[in-house]
């Protein structure tokens, strides 16, 4: 995939998948908002350009459409970290979205809801990902944290888009940095990983076992080793 920074978006809609999926509290408040940081420079390149720019990301692993896994909640911060107008659609497919879209104005944002709503997005539907192809002509993925998931919008949706695809610039530069890390390291190559989920991270965590020569596991994920070399983790995740 292309570099956006190598395109003029202006006029352009464009669907752009981040990774919004944030911790919030109790209230439905964002505790941590680093992954909307993170996507900040690809969605300011595309409103400063012009474009007309359509978020879709996942939050948590809805079983059903349920309001705490709303995207709503993310609104008011976009609303903050962005100069613009930022709308939200309680759908991410249909009419509804595709009226939405049409009012667009250049440079201003809209944030499709929980594409996990539908259990497509999941296990990878051609009708499903057409119809959000359907949404834009342009489709850039800045979903670092999302991008090995073979679901509908990581790997469905950008093959309707022949050469119009492009990689954000978060999504680049962990490429980039990844291929220098693992190619040639500066030694001592020392790698701190963290993270909740153990079972997406550890095929990682084995590959790295023979480049590394320390290896810092923190997050999360820490408890299933304590608890794996006897120790005792309380009610800690695991
Ligand atoms: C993450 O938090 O690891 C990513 O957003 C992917 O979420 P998932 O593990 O629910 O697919």
């Amino acid at each position: 995939m292309k570099n956006i920074m190598d395109q003029n978006f202006c006029g352009e809609t464009v669907l752009v998948r981040v990774d919004f999926n944030v911790p919030l509290n109790e209230d439905c408040e964002i505790t941590d908002d680093s992954r909307i940081q993170s996507s900040l420079p690809t969605i300011n390149k595309l409103i400063n350009d012009g474009a007309k720019v359509i978020l879709i990301s996942h939050l948590g692993r809805p079983k059903k459409k349920e309001k705490k896994f709303s995207l709503i909640h993310l609104v008011s911060n976009l609303k903050k970290n962005l100069r613009t107008n930022v709308f939200f659609s309680e759908d991410c497919i249909g009419p509804s979205v595709l009226s939405k879209i049409k009012n667009l104005q250049n440079s201003e944002v809209l944030l499709l809801e929980n594409l996990r709503f539908y259990k497509e997005e999941q296990s990878g539907s051609r009708s499903f990902s057409k119809q959000l192809a359907n949404l834009a002509n342009y489709y850039v993925n800045d979903a670092f944290g999302t991008a090995h998931r073979s679901h509908s919008s990581t790997f469905l949706v950008p093959q309707f888009f022949e050469n119009k695809k492009f990689l954000g610039l978060l999504l680049q530069k962990e490429v980039d940095s990844l291929k220098v890390v693992l190619s040639s390291p500066k030694k001592p190559f020392t790698a701190i990983i963290g993270g909740a989920k153990i079972s997406s991270k550890i095929d990682v965590l084995f590959s790295l076992l023979n480049k590394v020569d320390s290896l810092i596991i923190g997050g999360g994920m820490v408890y299933t080793f304590i608890k794996s070399m006897g120790g005792n983790i309380g009610n800690s995740l695991v």
